[in-house]
């Protein structure tokens, strides 16, 4: 697979089959990942990823504890309406995927409920990094796992990122005995093999044009 390949072939996959996540695999995609580049080269991300039996521990804890707020505003671009016909075009794509109604507000939930479990991924990467980290390093971390979600691609795996584990950092910091003062919860990945098969993940996806986001001067 070339990288163009696997650039085109990454989709956020919400549907997976119970075939699972080698160590090895893992080790080979994180230890290649390394080779993102970070301001300063401060590489400031940081991952614990759980399969078996503490990743089912994981996900009975936040069932126990619950969400909370979260710690960052990933809501705020909605605000705008251009930004807000992007995020409804995911939503009617993905619920209509699921055949949920758009009045159908308990269905909503539920969907997006499955989140807690990851999908039902076999394997959840979860990224987190110290508090002092700002707006360079949080870019820098989103070029990790990108660039981990490239990788997984080349070995025939799929992910999803899930800013959903956010509304559980408390519980993640417990679980992960991470201090609180100290690291902030970024996201989560659901990571395992696609099913094809399911509509969720077949649906089509938006993407501005070109010329709308890209300028080329002098050429
Ligand atoms: C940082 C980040 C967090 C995300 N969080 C979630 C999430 O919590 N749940 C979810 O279903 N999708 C999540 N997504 C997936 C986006 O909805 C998805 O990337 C977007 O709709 C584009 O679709 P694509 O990834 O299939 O190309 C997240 C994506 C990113 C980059």
């Amino acid at each position: 697979m070339n990288v163009t390949e696997a650039v085109k072939s990454r989709r956020s996959v919400r549907a997976f089959t119970d075939t699972p996540v080698e160590l090895e695999t893992m080790r080979r995609v994180m230890d290649s990942a390394r080779w993102t580049a970070s301001g300063c080269n401060y590489q400031p991300w940081e991952a614990t990823i759980l399969t078996g039996q503490p990743l089912a521990n994981f996900q009975a804890k936040i069932a126990k504890d619950g969400p909370t707020e979260g710690e960052y505003d990933w809501a705020a671009p909605g605000q705008e309406e251009l930004y807000k016909k992007r995020l409804n075009g995911v939503s009617a794509g993905m619920f209509g995927a699921l055949g949920i109604a758009r009045d159908d507000t308990a269905g909503r939930m539920a969907a997006m409920g499955r989140n807690a479990t990851s999908f039902d991924a076999p394997a959840l990467l979860l990224c987190y990094f110290p508090r002092l980290m700002k707006e360079a390093q949080w870019s820098d971390t989103g070029m990790w796992l990108q660039t981990i979600a490239l990788l997984l691609r080349e070995e025939g795996l799929d992910s999803c990122f899930q800013e959903f584990m956010g509304l559980y950092h408390k519980s993640i910091r417990e679980f992960l005995s991470l201090d609180d003062d100290r690291y902030m919860v970024f996201c989560g990945m659901a990571i395992g093999t696609r099913d094809d098969a399911a509509p969720i993940n077949n649906f089509d996806r938006e993407r501005a044009d070109l010329d709308d986001q890209v300028k080329f001067l002098g050429f």
